[in-house]
């Protein structure tokens, strides 16, 4: 069955917000890359490639459902904060922003009763879990460290370690 106009627009949308939310981590990996952190901006590197892959999913899934892909203008990040920890408080706020998006988006799927969609978007309903999780884990590490310059350096050797898996979204 064809996807409905309303929902193909919720996607749309949607897939803006992923690339938008690949450009802020790409700012903000580049913040890191100045604060000399390479582990900072290895994660931010990979958060980078998720973002693409969750465009890319949404792009895929509304081409596979014979509808329109219309993208959109890319609006320019702007981060809030210049430390490391003011930079993660506000990835952590900009995942729960995404969080409440993707919800929208799966409501849109429950009013039109499109089942495929919704059983599309549970991969990035379970996600968003996984996202606020991991983002919440360096937050609460870096508020632990506070002004030790010591305890940042282990952390961002603990960053550097972070590999990218590409996600199977289906
Ligand atoms: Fe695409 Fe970080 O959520």
């Amino acid at each position: 069955m064809a996807i409905e106009k309303k929902m193909e627009h919720a996607f749309n949308e949607q897939i803006n917000k992923e690339y938008f939310s690949e450009y802020l981590y790409l700012d903000m990996k580049t913040r890191f890359a100045l604060m000399n952190l390479p582990g900072f901006v290895n994660w931010f590197d990979i958060q980078v490639q998720e973002e693409r892959a969750h465009a890319e999913g949404m792009y895929n899934y509304v081409l596979e459902r014979g509808g329109n892909v219309e993208l959109f203008a890319i609006d320019k990040p702007e981060i809030k904060g210049s430390t490391p920890l003011e930079i993660f408080k506000h990835v952590l706020e900009h995942e729960q922003y995404v969080t409440s998006r993707i919800n929208a988006v799966y409501d849109v799927a429950e009013e039109l009763k499109d089942r495929a969609a919704m059983l599309f978007l549970n991969w990035y309903v379970k996600e968003q879990v996984e996202e606020e999780a991991s983002v919440g884990d360096v937050l609460a590490k870096l508020e632990l460290i506070g002004d030790d310059k010591q305890g940042l350096l282990a952390l961002d050797k603990e960053l550097a370690a972070r590999v990218f898996n590409p996600p199977i979204i289906k």
